[in-house]
């Protein structure tokens, strides 16, 4: 039998199993693995000896060229892609925005030109459904079909993206039937207003309000309303970024009673805290996303969720703005601020380095949460998220030893602030391949705009 190319020696990690084998691959598809290989029989063969290979990672959360705030987050399908795959993310799923009015097949062809001949790995899409008249019921079950089968709908910003709660169990309703699944942002974005308008009356517009206006219990109430919703819908549910534990509560709760509730958090939230916003000047705007950073205690309380699947998945919610003249644009009303962060490089090396390294679980779980999972959940799996014979060729080969300083100056995406600034991980990705092909090798990339293709997901079937 002849390879492509053949993966020799590394230690394999999946969700289950870490054991040393060769990997063969052929049409970019892992072919055959074994003790063993012939080197004759690999056209190229890439020395894994005392490295780990995993799938390749699934970011579920990227907002890639979204407009927001009357600007535009600053990486798009070519430069987040290509971030992405440096730091060993080969697949991502992006969010199509229905505009009101809108119908959702316009959002998904509108994105789908967004990342036509620029995506450098492979992607999907979620529908934000922002208006559900009765007449769009029927065109979720399209979009399912198509192979858009997760819907993220909103608790928050209300009069922009926010649906009511008789829309929302609509939406819940429909997905128990046609096999879609519902990602909320679980915030009381009505309650959150009043507090804004308050804060703004008595002049508090730095951006630290952002997050003292956004309290935790706005989260878990959301969150609670969403699981009952769906309970009632008997629909499942993934709650997106969720920050703290007061949220995580309600969660673990719905979990322990059965239902098929499902969540992520982010880097941010395990690493960032209410600190930063002690950054000087307007810096604070750096960390303005939402939900917002909370105090540092909750980051335990998630790691130790990741750790008792109470959390199922890490995300990066990446959503870039630039500081300069981006964030810059909220200066004196923290409402003006873009929301959101970058992240979308660092999310396997911050998860193996706080997770791993650290000793808060082992390497399979590790796997778990940032690839295989993912690919279950979202209808990918086995083609993505696994290392077994007939799985695209989307594996990572990673130095669990090597060293690395987060830092703007050294990042790949096209923002100028790294949230992670400083920040020193102990494992990274050496080698990063898509469907067979070699796209990142140490600090060279060898990918080009468009070979990244769309993925066509299956409808939910849990995990
Ligand atoms: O602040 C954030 N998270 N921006 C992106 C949009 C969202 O709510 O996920
Ligand atoms: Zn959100
Ligand atoms: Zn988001």
């Amino acid at each position: 039998m002849a390879f492509d190319t053949i993966i020799s020696n590394g230690t394999i990690a999946t969700a289950v199993d870490t054991y040393t084998a060769d990997i063969g691959i052929s049409d970019g598809m892992i072919a055959a693995i074994a003790d063993s290989l012939p080197r004759e029989q690999g056209k190229n063969i890439i020395d894994a000896k005392g490295k780990y290979v995993f799938p390749g990672g699934i970011d579920v959360h990227t907002h890639l060229d979204m407009p927001f705030g009357g600007t535009t987050s600053s990486d798009d399908f070519a430069t987040g892609t290509r971030a992405a795959l440096y730091g060993g993310t080969t697949t991502l799923i992006d969010f199509a925005i229905q505009g009101k009015g809108q119908s959702l097949r316009t959002a998904f062809d509108t994105w789908m030109k967004k990342a036509d001949g620029k995506a450098h790995c492979d992607y999907g899409f979620h529908c934000i459904i922002t208006d559900l008249p009765d007449a769009r019921i029927e065109e979720m079950g399209q979009m399912v079909r198509e192979g858009v089968s997760t819907f993220k709908l909103f608790m928050a910003y209300p009069g922009v993206l926010m649906l009511d709660d008789g829309s929302i169990f609509k939406a819940l309703r429909a997905t128990a039937k046609n096999g879609g699944m519902v990602c909320m942002h679980a915030e009381n974005g009505s309650a959150i207003d009043v507090i804004v308008q308050q804060a703004l009356a008595e002049g508090k517009t730095a951006p630290k309000y952002h997050a003292l206006t956004r309290p935790t219990t706005a989260e878990a109430e959301a969150v609670s309303r969403a699981i009952a919703l769906a309970e009632m819908a008997g629909a499942p549910l993934y709650i997106v970024h969720l920050s703290c534990n007061d949220a995580l509560e309600k969660v673990r709760e719905a979990r322990d009673r059965g239902l098929p509730v499902y969540a992520e958090t982010c880097p941010q939230y395990l690493y960032l805290s209410l600190d930063n916003f002690d950054a000087p000047g307007f810096e604070g705007a750096k960390y303005v996303f939402t939900p917002p950073l909370r105090e540092k205690w909750h980051q335990d309380k998630l790691w130790q969720g990741l750790k008792h699947d109470q959390l199922q998945v890490v995300s990066t919610d990446h959503c870039p703005f630039c500081y300069k003249e981006q964030k810059e644009m909220g200066k004196g009303d923290f409402t003006k601020i873009p929301n959101g962060g970058p992240g979308i490089e660092h999310r396997m090396s911050l998860v193996y380095s706080g997770g791993v390294a650290s000793g808060r679980f082992n390497v399979n779980r590790f796997v778990e949460i940032v690839s295989t999972t993912p690919a279950k959940l979202f209808g990918l799996y086995p083609r993505k998220g696994a290392i077994a014979v007939g799985s695209d060729a989307d594996l990572v080969v990673f130095d669990a030893q090597r060293k690395h300083t987060i830092s703007a100056t050294t990042h790949h995406m096209r923002v100028d602030y790294s949230m992670f600034e400083g920040i020193t991980v102990t494992g990274m990705p050496d080698l990063v391949m898509s469907r067979g092909r070699v796209m990142v090798e140490g600090e060279q990339f060898h990918g080009k705009p468009g070979t990244g293709n769309f993925l066509k997901r299956a409808a939910y079937s849990g995990t």
